[in-house]
């Protein structure tokens, strides 16, 4: 019946907003860039930060990781198993929540809160990820996910034909697309260096030495690469840029909430980022640190009213648009705080590194490199028998659209999301661990391998299943 229809999500938000006492703004002028450096500049002691227009959820926190966890996500996890948090992350629900608050905050009175509230709440969390990061709010900027983060930075770059870019095979594929893109309009030569897996932190470090030269224009390499997700030896390899004069950009998409993060100790010269990955915030949340000495020469990709304000300024408003995300980031910071991010990284890192070792004994396999190179993401190789069965018939080496049948049978059938990919000429399963993930999950990944490989033994009429996936 009508009057028993629950109330719209935006009627009960509303409702609650209708509580809220606005305080004065801690500004009054219209787009006041000026301000925004000073806030971002101003030292801890002397900050105020601006008051928050509504409650925010709190957080207690947890003793307990896993299944307890699963009320703080929107995942449906009573029908699937999910194991691909590295794909696209996975929003805290409380931070969406916080989002949509945001937008129906700022919808009561838009041309209030984008005119006189919105950009010292900007400023503020940019201040937080900041302090969570470990580097100046000065020197890092929001922006909406690592590959905007990254262009921005090539795309400021005066690049002159002959220029080298050097970076390793294990560099994001989109990246590599943009270095393709620049080598084309500029001349630039592309120096892709090849590392082989099982490799230690010491023999990537070697090989580095051996192949980067002087005068190269910008190294780049990832944190923690997507396809070869070992946590990279940054810190050594910044040094190593640095010993030979070329400056170096850290892609670090799956950095932020995996790795405790001292940007200020790193130096690197650039350095980029994603909150909407493994810190949980909701999507279009990311960000790019830039060292002093570089930020003259840094623009944004869209020049908007703060151009020429100021490095932060440039940034923090790219034309009206939708901001929630980046503002979300205070619920997501509150969780992480209450938590202790400590606690969240030891519990998905001791998941990732158990589950993958009894993946790969339950399967007879290994991993593609030594175990404790690893973050919360892991690259376990599947048994032999299902790469046969995937390229029998077809006379080409096995390629992407062959580890994608098997990942496509994990999903269709199994209801499993999980990432399968062809890592040199073999099959890899790439695992993730978040909060909300317990060891019995891993368990139905490795029933419904050991499934599928007793199958294709057993049953030759197994083979064509995989067919409809191609
Ligand atoms: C290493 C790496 N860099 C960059 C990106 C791009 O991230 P986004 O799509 O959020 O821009 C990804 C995405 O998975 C990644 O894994």
């Amino acid at each position: 019946m009508a009057d028993e229809m629950e109330e719209s999500m935006a009627n009960q938000v509303s409702n609650s907003l209708d509580k809220t006492v606005l305080e004065k703004p801690i500004y009054q002028g219209i787009m006041a860039f000026a301000t925004v450096e000073k806030f971002v500049s101003t030292s801890d002691k002397d900050y105020v930060p601006p008051k928050f227009p509504f409650d925010l959820p709190s957080f207690n926190r947890s003793s307990t990781f896993g299944v307890e966890m699963r009320k703080h996500f929107f995942l449906d996890l009573d029908n699937w198993t999910f194991l691909n948090h590295g794909a696209f992350g996975c929003v805290l629900k409380e931070a969406l929540e916080a989002a949509f608050k945001w937008q129906c905050y700022a919808e009561r009175q838009p041309v209030r809160f984008v005119d006189r509230e919105m950009l010292p709440h900007l400023a503020h969390v940019n201040r937080r990820l900041a302090n969570f990061v470990g580097c100046d709010p000065s020197d890092i900027v929001l922006l909406p996910n690592a590959t905007f983060a990254i262009n921005t930075v090539i795309k400021s770059i005066a690049w002159r034909p002959g220029d080298t870019v050097y970076f390793l095979n294990t560099c994001y594929y989109t990246v590599k697309k943009l270095f393709r893109h620049i080598s084309s309009e500029h001349g630039v030569v592309l120096k892709e260096i090849t590392i082989t897996f099982p490799a230690t932190s010491e023999e990537i470090i070697q090989r580095i030495k051996e192949t980067l030269e002087e005068g190269t224009r910008l190294a780049v390499f990832g944190h923690i690469p997507s396809n070869y997700p070992i946590v990279m030896p940054v810190e050594e390899i910044v040094q190593l840029c640095h010993r030979k004069r070329v400056p170096v950009l850290i892609d670090g998409a799956h950095a932020l909430g995996t790795l405790p993060l001292n940007l200020t100790v790193l130096k690197a010269d650039y350095y980029v980022g994603n909150a909407h990955k493994w810190l949980a915030c909701p999507k279009g949340c990311g960000f790019l640190c830039v060292s002093k000495d570089n930020q003259h020469m840094i623009k944004p990709l869209v020049v908007s009213s703060g151009f020429t304000a100021g490095f932060n300024s440039q940034f923090i408003w790219t034309g009206l648009r939708d901001y929630s995300p980046y503002l979300a980031l205070n619920t997501v910071l509150d969780f992480w705080e209450a938590m202790g991010p400590d606690q969240i990284r030891q519990y998905n890192n001791t998941l990732a590194n158990k589950a993958a070792l009894m993946l790969a004994d339950k399967w007879g396999t290994g991993l593609l490199s030594h175990a404790d190179m690893f973050g919360p993401m892991v690259l376990i190789r599947l048994p032999e028998v299902l790469l046969d069965c995937v390229t029998r018939g077809y006379e080409d080496e096995p390629v992407k659209a062959h580890a994608e049948m098997v990942q496509a049978k994990l999903h269709y059938e199994f209801s499993i999301e999980v990432p399968v990919k062809l890592i040199q000429g073999k099959l890899h399963t790439r695992i993730s661990a978040h909060v909300y993930n317990e060891l019995s999950d891993y368990d139905k990944l490795c029933e419904a391998i050991l499934i599928m490989t007793n199958d294709v033994c057993n049953n030759p009429a197994a083979y064509d299943t995989y067919k409809n996936y191609r």
